[in-house]
């Protein structure tokens, strides 16, 4: 495999795993103001991405490749109410689609076909990424249209059986 693209795809098992801390750090904060139900979709949260992580390592095994593991540095938490939050979540799933794309084009300029087919699965992912938070700030939004409380949306999210902690 082409070292650098070896190299973004090992950095990329850092940024799955920072991604992991970052919403360790986001289900703490909404735990601590008493927001069980968006707690829970951010644990479903932690799970994926260490998915994530792990899908990225077995694929480098699998093509006999060295792994280089880095620090995973310790999220920023200065949030300052769930809306700053979700959308902090959501900006930075933008970031991990660019990197994305990045490494897909990458294994496009290098001819390397096996990554360029291993890379879409995450680009399909990252659209429900970011589809996952913009819907829940749009929730938080509709409260100040439809007059209700983000306590509401967060009794919701916890009996919702598409997120397991
Ligand atoms: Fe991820
Ligand atoms: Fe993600």
């Amino acid at each position: 495999m082409d070292k650098n693209l070896l190299e973004n795809l090992s950095l990329q098992i850092n940024k799955e795993l920072y991604s992991a801390y970052l919403y360790f750090a986001m289900s703490i904060y909404f735990l601590e103001i008493n927001m069980e139900g968006f707690a829970k979709v951010i644990k479903n949260q932690i799970k994926e991405e260490l998915n994530h992580a792990k899908k990225i390592y077995n694929y480098l095994l699998s093509r006999d490749e060295e792994i280089i593991l880095n620090d995973i540095k310790a999220p920023d938490t200065n949030w300052i109410n769930p809306y700053d939050t979700i959308k902090s979540a959501l900006e930075h799933e933008k970031t991990i689609t660019n990197d994305i794309k990045h490494l897909y084009e990458m294994s496009k300029e290098t001819k390397d076909y096996a990554t360029e087919v291993f890379l879409q699965w995450f680009i399909e992912e990252q659209v429900e990424e970011e589809s996952k938070f913009r819907c829940l700030l749009d929730k938080i939004e509709q409260t100040k249209n439809l007059g209700c409380e983000i306590i509401h949306i967060d009794r919701n999210l916890k009996l919702d059986e598409e997120y397991i902690e």
